[in-house]
């Protein structure tokens, strides 16, 4: 064994990793893509909860609050909101805002009909029921 590493050395070595690292990156896009049914709770998804996505998104609260850690670092998480504090605390706190409590950050008035509260419950129950491998780790988070 000689101690050089050939040009030819170096190009199998880039060409074997490269081809490894490409089938590592589709075999691990399939493993996701079968995963995905199982996970996704699609199975769940009714036009109400796509009314509700929709109120989510024209109020942009993701630019406050996030959404399974997506969005604004203003606000509480709100993936798991459902699961922490129920359907009807949703509905009563955002009729109520804001607060007005001092010290607190606000959360303004969208004066929204009861259904859009309904679809927009229906939005974050649907996240809540997400599989998210348990995360956020904490129920407040
Ligand atoms: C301008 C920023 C802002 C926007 C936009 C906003 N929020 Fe909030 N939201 C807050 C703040 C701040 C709090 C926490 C207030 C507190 O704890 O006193 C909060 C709290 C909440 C809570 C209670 C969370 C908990 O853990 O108790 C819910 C539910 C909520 N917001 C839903 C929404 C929805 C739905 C929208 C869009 C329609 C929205 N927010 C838009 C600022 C915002």
């Amino acid at each position: 064994m000689s101690g050089t590493f050939s040009k030819s050395m170096a190009r199998n070595v880039f060409y074997g990793g490269t081809a490894f690292f490409v089938l590592l990156f589709l075999a691990l896009s399939f493993d996701t893509q079968q995963a995905l049914p199982q996970r996704d709770n699609r199975a769940n998804l009714t036009p109400a909860v796509a009314a509700g996505k929709k109120i989510w998104e024209v109020n942009n609260c993701i630019g406050c609050h996030t959404l399974l850690g997506e969005g604004a670092y203003y606000a509480p998480e709100l993936g798991n909101v459902y699961k922490r504090r129920g359907p009807d605390f949703i509905k009563v706190w955002i009729k109520n805002q804001p607060t007005k409590v001092p010290g607190r950050r606000q959360m303004p008035q969208f004066n929204l009909t009861d259904k859009q509260l309904d679809d927009l419950v229906e939005f974050l129950k649907y996240t809540s029921e997400i599989d998210t491998n348990n995360w956020p780790p904490n129920i407040e988070g």
